[in-house]
């Protein structure tokens, strides 16, 4: 990988030369994107000691850099026709993923086993561990890196990034339950086992707030086995007095507590293979 590595940095440095007759780019590029599918590489992670968030970003890097060397083509589907760089993933069924009619997945981004898309978008670099469902209209941006048996609700926007290339991507991590319409975007992290609230806005400018302390938790950040919900606080500006979006953890959940309100139907995930 380390080789992979220095050749995907080699070519980063001359991107600017590169189209798509440089057929042997592309076929160092296509060895990352492959590893990205089959989820034997990931562009993030949460380092186990530090607990920030480490971004491999030559994968990030061999991502613009597929754009760069493939040309647009066409398909067709029925009256459908599409123009674009990137294929579709391939291969649900012996991956053991459910797909619903009407939701795509672009190759290079990885669906563990068990994972379920209703009609929704998952984008190039983007990571969905085991179990989870994308409800529809879920979108999540590329390179977001979603945990194992999480809810993305209906309408959910996971925020990508692609630019610039060291941004960290969303983190969501095991067991997390996100609600209905929420939008969580730039880098922003939501804990494991943490619920949130319909619509809530999380992004690492919204300050996080504890409704039992009034103690700000941090930015952007979600803690591990909290219910949180959108709210306003007011702030005062030359202009006058606004109301400006907050976070408010409304509770603590016990470590592996599921919210009643949070819990999953287990026949709705049943895909008959073992994960
Ligand atoms: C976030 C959620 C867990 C909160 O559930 P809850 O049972 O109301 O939570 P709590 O019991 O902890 O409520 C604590 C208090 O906060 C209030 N509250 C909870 N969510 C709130 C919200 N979004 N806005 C304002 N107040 C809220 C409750 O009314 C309650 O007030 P009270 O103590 O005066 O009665 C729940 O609304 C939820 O699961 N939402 C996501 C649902 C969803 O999107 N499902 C998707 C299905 S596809």
């Amino acid at each position: 990988m380390a080789d992979l590595q220095s050749q995907i940095e080699e070519l980063w440095a001359r991107a600017g030369e590169l189209g798509p007759s440089d057929v042997d780019a592309l076929e160092v590029v296509n060895q990352a994107i492959e590893m990205l599918d089959k989820g034997e590489a990931r562009v993030a992670e949460i380092d186990a000691e530090t607990g920030e968030v480490v971004v491999h970003s030559w994968l990030k890097t061999a991502i613009l850099l597929l754009f760069r060397l493939r040309s647009i083509a066409t398909t067709e589907l029925g009256q459908f026709e599409y123009a674009d760089k990137l294929p579709l993933k391939r291969g649900y069924q012996e991956a053991g993923v459910r797909v619903v009619p009407g939701a795509s997945a672009r190759w290079g981004s990885f669906l563990d086993r068990g994972v379920i898309l209703m009609p929704s978008y998952v984008n190039i670099g983007a990571r969905v561990g085991a179990e989870t469902m994308v409800d529809t209209w879920a979108t999540v941006g590329s390179c977001a890196q979603i945990g194992a048996r999480v809810h993305l609700s209906g309408g959910v926007g996971i925020g990508g990034v692609l630019e610039p290339p060291n941004a960290a991507p969303v983190m969501v991590g095991d067991d997390a339950m996100i609600g209905s319409r929420c939008m969580v975007t730039q880098g922003a992290r939501v804990g494991e086992g943490a619920v949130l609230g319909e619509g809530t806005i999380l992004n690492p400018s919204i300050p996080v707030i504890d409704a039992e302390t009034g103690e700000e938790l941090g930015r952007g950040s979600v803690p591990a086995w909290s219910v949180a919900v959108g709210a306003s606080r007011r702030r005062e500006f030359p202009g006058g007095e606004f109301f400006m979006p907050c976070v408010l953890v409304l509770k603590r959940l016990d470590p592996g507590q599921r919210h009643d309100k949070a819990q999953l139907e287990a026949v709705l995930r049943e895909q008959q293979v073992s994960t």
